[in-house]
């Protein structure tokens, strides 16, 4: 019997031509790229080159761009990161019915620390109303994070509508592109998004390199340690991190 797989909304095959491209950095090209000898400053040129491509794919500066090790992660360093941050602005949060269990959760998790989240209904497409958000949105409230394209039912949100309202009210948009990066135009500046998440595996790249499209103010706390430990993340032991962090770390929903 033929196997067909009908799944690609988890994940994607990655294409050989990426497998290619990546294959010397595991074995011959495998520098720390924070290495000042020729081997590290070759890995760096090439996590660099990495960071410019992803950069033109969703219209943003280079330096704006942190690979992940997932969406997963993507999605708690966005909202972790804004509400640590700013969390002598505010302590509201307001997300949809709809979201990923990895905005749910890191929602969650910032109830723990003092925060409230305001869950927008949707209507039976699974269509939020700005206007909820809207209505939602307080003098405390400093982030508001809705996705792209759901993943289950295929859900298209009004990003481009709700980012209106957020810039408006001065309040940081965070959107979880992940299952829209490939699908739909995803430019950060045309949606007038703050932070976004986007995820490799789902179009044909490695189960392992994730990006995240982040706001200054979500990485001046979160990557403590400055350019050196950014740029020491941004190795291939992401893989190991996402495995373990997912089997080790508290839940939140
Ligand atoms: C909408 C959405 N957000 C986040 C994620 C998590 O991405 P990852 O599997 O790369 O951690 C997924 C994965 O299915 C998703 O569909």
């Amino acid at each position: 019997m033929q196997r067909v797989y009908m799944d690609y909304a988890a994940t994607t095959p990655m294409l050989p031509e990426v497998a290619a491209a990546m294959q010397p950095f595991f074995s011959q090209r495998f520098g720390n790229p924070s290495s000042i000898h020729s081997m590290g400053q070759e890995s760096r040129d090439a996590v660099e080159a990495a960071r410019g491509q992803v950069a033109g794919l969703i219209g943003c500066q280079p330096a704006d761009v942190v690979f992940t090790g997932g969406g997963t992660e993507a999605d708690n360093h966005a909202i972790k990161g804004v509400c640590l941050a700013g969390r002598d602005r505010g302590n509201h949060i307001i997300t949809t019915a709809i979201e990923h269990p990895a905005v749910i959760y890191a929602c969650n998790f910032m109830k723990t620390l003092g925060f409230d989240v305001t869950v927008a209904p949707v209507d039976s497409n699974g269509l939020v109303d700005p206007g909820d958000i809207k209505k939602a949105i307080t003098g405390r409230t400093l982030l508001v994070s809705v996705m792209q394209a759901n993943n289950e039912v295929g859900a298209i949100q009004p990003i481009a509508e709700i980012s209106k309202i957020t810039r408006e009210a001065g309040v940081y948009f965070h959107v979880d592109a992940v299952q829209a990066m490939g699908h739909l135009p995803v430019d950060v500046d045309q949606l007038g998004v703050d932070l976004l998440s986007a995820s490799a595996h789902k179009l044909y790249g490695p189960n392992v390199y994730q990006a995240g499209h982040t706001h200054p103010a979500s990485t001046a706390w979160w990557w403590a340690g400055g350019g050196k430990a950014r740029r020491n993340r941004e190795r291939p032991g992401h893989c190991r991190l996402r495995q373990s962090g997912r089997n080790s770390l508290p839940r939140y929903g």
